[in-house]
């Protein structure tokens, strides 16, 4: 059993069993994301790290947010920089591999500048970011970039996003069937309507 202190009320602790790593891992994994390169300028070189972490945040002020860990060269370089979120379509998965330490060495990535901050071709869309805040959590840093530039791709309908889950890449299966699983799922909530949006 450990006790767990919240940093904010150090008077309400809440005593719970230790979750085996192994397990954690295997259990969030079975959340599956998009999967992202996150780049950032330091000192006139480019750096990029894979991150499936990325969520939105909040609409007002347009704030993301990225998950790194302490121990990635990304951490220190996102301190206080512009970054930009490149959300990989499924035909770069070579770059979420080259990424994220396992270089691919036949692999070119084209790297555009941005106004914020580089990005890269061939996404399905990015996010470029101003710094905003960064959060100690563990031995992660939240890393929460305040939306100064967003482009999604010309050619959407011909460019899938690349999916991360249970530790393997995938791909979107077909619209129609999410849309027939949605469809199952309101029917039985007896809530069909809340289709309409
Ligand atoms: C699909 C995928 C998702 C990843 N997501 C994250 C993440 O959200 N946060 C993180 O710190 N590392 C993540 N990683 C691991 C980093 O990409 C990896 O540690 C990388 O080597 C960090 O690069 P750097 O140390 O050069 O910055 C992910 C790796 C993969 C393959």
């Amino acid at each position: 059993m450990v006790t767990i202190d919240f940093g904010y009320n150090a008077g309400y602790k809440l005593a719970m069993a230790q979750p085996d790593v192994q397990a954690l891992r295997a259990t969030l994994g079975t959340f599956a994301t998009g999967v992202t390169i996150v780049t950032c300028e330091v000192d006139g070189e480019v750096h990029g790290a894979t991150v499936n972490s990325f969520t939105s945040v909040s609409l007002d002020p347009p704030l993301v947010l990225a998950c790194l860990s302490k121990r990635s060269k990304a951490c220190g370089y996102l301190q206080g920089s512009n970054f930009t979120v490149n959300i990989l379509s499924a035909d770069q998965q070579l770059h979420a591999l080259h990424f994220a330490g396992r270089p691919q060495d036949t692999l070119v990535t084209a790297f555009e500048d941005g106004d914020f901050a580089p990005r890269i071709q061939g996404c399905v869309g990015y996010v470029s970011c101003l710094p905003w805040k960064v959060v100690d959590a563990g031995d992660h840093d939240l890393i929460i970039g305040q939306v100064a530039d967003i482009k999604v791709s010309d050619n959407l309908a011909g460019r899938q996003p690349l999916l991360f889950y249970r530790g393997a890449f995938w791909r979107l299966g077909s619209a129609s069937d999410s849309l027939a699983a949605m469809a199952d799922v309101y029917a039985d909530l007896h809530l069909t309507s809340a289709l309409s949006w």
